[in-house]
């Protein structure tokens, strides 16, 4: 049996610090290291193969088998509910998902409130439960500008440090739920590569314990 373990890293800012957890954790791969296009990096010592994959698709990987474990953030979690086991909470990348409207913006309950969002599912699961009358427009980015231009009435959105929000005039009127950057593992992967998967998690938990 192929006992390398395949760990797809979301790709861009947030997988640097999560190959940074990776290699202090004691499973490193120095090739990474080297500045060039490549995708895949192997450490045939360690048995550990990295792949860079946009930060949305980690879960796909995940859940197909492509990879035995990722990191994926929890607001992709839980906007596609991929059929994966959430191992760990690493505490980075964190963010929240919001709802915010321009300044001055009044709810009217009574009528349908207009929702531009990349999370039409979180969105749809937030108003559902208030009982609250929504119409979803799915957008696949640059959602602050929508009700800007009165495509929407507010956005349901990733807030991190607000300055997005800030310079185009909108504002927080409710937290909706807060994400931060999680290990996930395949599920047949986690039963027939258990032994190594605990050790990886054990290990990047107790990083997370010397913090
Ligand atoms: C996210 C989000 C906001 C921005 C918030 O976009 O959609 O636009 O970050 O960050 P801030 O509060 O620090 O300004 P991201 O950069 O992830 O790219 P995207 O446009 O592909 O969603």
């Amino acid at each position: 049996m192929n006992n390398w373990i395949n760990i797809a890293l979301p790709k861009g800012r947030l997988g640097e610090k999560v190959y940074d957890m990776f290699e202090r954790s004691g499973f490193e791969c120095p090739s990474i290291h080297e500045n060039n296009r490549k995708l895949i990096f192997e450490n045939e010592e360690k048995g550990v193969r990295y792949f860079w994959v946009k930060p949305s698709d980690v879960a796909i990987y995940v859940e197909r088998g492509a990879a035995d474990i990722g990191v994926a953030g929890k607001d992709i979690l839980l906007e596609y509910e991929p059929e994966i086991y959430e191992l760990l909470d690493l505490d980075i990348g964190k963010c929240r998902m919001a709802v915010a409207a321009p300044a001055g913006f009044r709810d009217e309950p009574q009528r349908t409130l207009r929702v531009a969002t990349k999370f039409s599912k979180i969105a749809s699961d937030h108003y559902a439960a208030k009982g609250r009358d929504i119409d979803i427009i799915h957008l696949t980015g640059s959602i602050e500008i929508a009700p800007i231009l009165g495509l929407s009435d507010v956005i349901v959105d990733i807030v991190e440090t607000g300055t997005t929000l800030r310079e185009n005039n909108l504002a927080v009127i409710e937290d909706v739920v807060p994400i931060s950057a999680r290990l996930i593992a395949n599920r047949s992967s986690f039963k027939f590569k258990n032994e190594k998967i605990e050790e990886i998690m054990r290990a990047l938990s107790a990083l997370k314990e010397e913090k």
